[in-house]
């Protein structure tokens, strides 16, 4: 047939074959790549998630210092195994405002994405100080320290701000107040209608450590309480089933 034959041509031709794939290949590249830079965003927004207020952000910096990501994902892959044992898979969204985002690749302890709200504070704070006294088995290592490293938030609003300056929707408000808010969140008795007002109401309010100073102790457990609960699923419905 007279098409194969041309075909032929190509075929038994290497040059010729190769400057034709590079050119079906980099067509194909380019219908990829050039729709996405005129989006803004390729993250679907999803009803809930919200910035980390001053105190969860702290929360998450010694999270990263203390190299727990080392141990511990933040991704739930959508496996049945892994969401039958962690929850709902992750959402882009979820991360959005993580800078760096702490999704990892290793797992010696497990994934920790949903872990808000699974146990108490002061499970927390027995697991942190010492792992095996609710964990017999556990290798976690011990972090009771953080307990007696008080806070008083003098950095928190630089921190907010830096956060800002890659992305996160933070205002002048919340940059301004961050350090109140910062010592509100631990303190059941303080003024806390300007902390709810710029996060939200369902921003967890409350002594997290048990100890009357704020430490780093209290920051961590206000981090990893809120991890995964920002979003509601039983309400929530993927873009793709609309
Ligand atoms: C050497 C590895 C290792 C490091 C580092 C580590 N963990 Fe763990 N973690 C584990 C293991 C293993 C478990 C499971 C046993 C247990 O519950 O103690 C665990 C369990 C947990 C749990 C309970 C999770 C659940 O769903 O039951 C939390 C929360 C946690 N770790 C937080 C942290 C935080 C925060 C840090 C950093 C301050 C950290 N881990 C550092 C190994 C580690």
């Amino acid at each position: 047939m007279a098409f194969l034959d041309k075909h032929k041509k190509i075929e038994t031709h290497a040059t010729l074959l190769m400057v034709l794939s590079l050119l079906v290949v980099s067509i194909g590249g380019l219908v990829q790549i050039v729709p996405l830079y005129y989006l803004d965003n390729t993250i679907e927004k999803v009803e809930g998630v919200r910035p980390y207020t001053p105190l969860e952000l702290a929360g998450r910096d010694i999270y990263i210092r203390e190299g727990c990501y080392g141990c511990h994902s933040q991704m739930i892959r959508p496996m049945r195994d892994e969401v039958e044992r962690y929850g709902h898979y992750s959402l882009a969204a979820e991360s959005m405002y993580d800078h760096p985002f702490q999704w990892g690749s290793k797992r010696t302890g497990p994934d920790l994405a949903r872990v808000g709200g699974r146990y108490s504070d002061e499970w927390h704070q027995d697991h942190f100080t010492n792992a095996k006294s609710v964990v017999p088995e556990s290798v976690m290592p011990p972090y009771g320290f953080l307990a007696n490293n008080v806070l008083d938030g003098r950095y928190i609003a630089d921190v907010v701000a830096t956060h800002r300056m890659v992305g996160v929707p933070y205002d002048d408000a919340m940059v301004e107040n961050a350090q109140a808010d910062f010592m509100a969140q631990a303190n059941p008795d303080a003024d806390t209608d300007g902390l709810l007002a710029r996060y939200g109401d369902a921003v967890n309010v409350r002594n997290f450590d048990g100890r009357p100073e704020l430490t780093e102790m209290d920051a961590l457990i206000a981090y990893v309480q809120v991890l995964g609960t920002m979003v509601d699923f039983t309400t929530f419905i993927p873009d793709a089933s609309r």
